[in-house]
C-alpha cells in the first residue's frame, strides 16, 4: 500500500434499502453494493450477491443457509437489521467460519411500547371503530349500540416469551394495574422477577388464566404453532391474542377459525405466517387488529438498528469482535 495506490476498500452489500445518511457513512470506508431499489431478492440472487463481498447488512427478509453461502468464500459477517434471526441458519452460517450479529437492545422499549398498543387497540376495538365511524354508523352517542371492547386494567396479563421485550411490556402493565403472569422456557432471576412483579406459571395455566396473551418468544422449529387449536380451546372466549413476535408462532388459520366462532375475543398481529401474505380468512373478520410488521418502526429506533449493525459489520472487517455477535465460536481474535 502506498499514499498514492491505497489498498482497496473491502467490497460489502447492503442488501435491502436503508437511510441515505447510512450509506454515505459506509461508503466512506467500505465499496458498497447496494440495493436502495429494496427489491427482495430470490435465493438465487441472493446466493450470486454474496459471492463477491468480506460482509453484509441484511434483514429478516433475506434467508442466509448453506445455499445463500455456498459461492461466499470472502464472507466475514452477515450483519442482520433484526434482533429476532430466525432468517440465519446459524450452523450453516457457523461451519461456513462467518459471524452472524443482530441488533438487541436498541428495540426493545420501541418494541414494547408497540406491544402495548396493539394490546390496547385490540381490547378496545380501536381500528373496527375506526372503521365503523368512518362508514357513517356514528348517529348518536349511545351506552351499547357502539362496539363495546374489554378492559386491559385490573386485568391478568400473560406474556410468553419474557426477555427483554416481554420485560418491557410487563413493566409497562404496572402502570395499567394488571396482574402479570408469564411462561418462558428457562424461569427469571428472583431480581428480574420483582422488578416486573410478574409469577411464573406453566403455559397451560397461563393460557387457562390470562385475560390478554401477548406473544414475544423467539421463533424456532420448536416454537413453531405454540399457539394452535389445541391452546386457543383452552384460553377464555373473551381474552384478547397479541402477536408481536414472528409468524408461525402462531397457527392463523387456527386462530381465523377461533375468532370466526367467537371462542376468543380478538387478536392483535404484527406478524404473520408467509408475511407479507396474510391469511385471507384474517381479512376478513374484524374482531383482529393488523399491522405489517411495525413493532420496532420508529425512525429513531431503526436508525439505531441500522447503526448497530453497520457498527457490528465495521468492526468484523476491521478485525475486532462485534458488539452483538452470536456465534463467538468464530471469532478469531
Ligand atoms: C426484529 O428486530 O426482530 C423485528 O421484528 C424486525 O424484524
Amino acid at each position: 500500500m502506498t499514499k498514492d495506490n491505497p489498498s482497496p476498500k473491502p467490497k460489502i452489500l447492503v442488501a435491502r434499502a436503508i437511510f441515505p445518511e447510512a450509506l454515505a457513512k459506509l461508503e466512506e470506508s467500505f465499496e458498497v453494493r447496494s440495493n436502495q431499489a429494496d427489491h427482495v431478492w430470490t435465493p438465487e440472487e441472493l446466493k450470486k450477491e454474496l459471492a463477491s463481498v468480506a460482509g453484509a447488512l441484511v434483514t429478516g427478509s433475506e434467508r442466509i443457509d448453506a445455499g445463500a453461502l455456498s459461492q461466499a468464500a470472502k464472507l466475514k459477517i452477515v450483519a442482520n437489521i433484526s434482533v429476532g434471526y430466525n432468517n440465519f441458519d446459524i450452523q450453516a452460517i457457523t461451519a461456513a467460519g462467518v459471524m452472524a450479529t443482530n441488533t438487541p437492545e436498541v428495540l426493545t422499549d420501541t418494541t414494547a411500547d408497540f406491544g402495548f398498543a396493539l394490546l390496547m387497540a385490540t381490547a378496545r376495538r380501536v381500528t373496527e371503530s375506526e372503521h365503523w365511524l368512518r362508514a357513517g354508523n356514528w348517529l348518536k352517542w349511545s351506552i351499547a349500540s357502539n362496539p363495546l371492547g374489554v378492559d386491559v386494567h385490573h386485568t391478568t396479563l400473560g406474556i410468553i416469551g419474557m426477555g427483554r421485550i416481554g420485560q418491557g411490556i410487563a413493566k409497562r402493565a404496572l402502570g395499567f394495574d394488571m396482574n402479570v403472569i408469564y411462561y418462558n422456557r428457562s424461569r427469571l432471576s428472583e431480581t428480574h422477577e420483582k422488578a416486573c412483579q410478574a409469577t411464573y406459571v406453566s403455559k397451560e395455566e397461563l393460557l387457562r388464566t390470562a385475560d390478554h396473551v401477548v406473544l414475544v418468544l423467539p421463533y424456532t422449529a420448536q416454537n413453531h404453532h405454540t399457539i394452535g387449536a389445541k391452546e386457543i380451546a383452552l384460553m377464555k372466549p373473551t381474552a384478547t391474542l397479541i402477536n408481536i413476535a414472528r409468524g408461525g408462532i402462531v397457527d392463523d388459520a387456527a386462530l381465523a377459525q377461533a375468532l370466526k366462532e367467537k371462542r376468543l375475543f380478538a387478536a392483535g398481529l404484527d406478524v404473520f405466517e408467509g408475511e407479507p401474505q396474510v391469511h385471507p380468512e384474517l381479512l376478513k373478520l374484524s374482531n383482529v387488529v393488523l399491522a405489517p410488521h411495525i413493532a420496532s418502526s420508529t425512525e429513531k429506533t431503526r436508525r439505531a438498528m441500522v447503526d448497530l449493525a453497520i457498527d457490528n459489520l465495521s468492526a468484523a472487517l476491521a478485525g475486532k469482535k462485534p458488539p452483538s455477535l452470536i456465534n463467538e465460536e468464530v471469532f478469531k481474535g
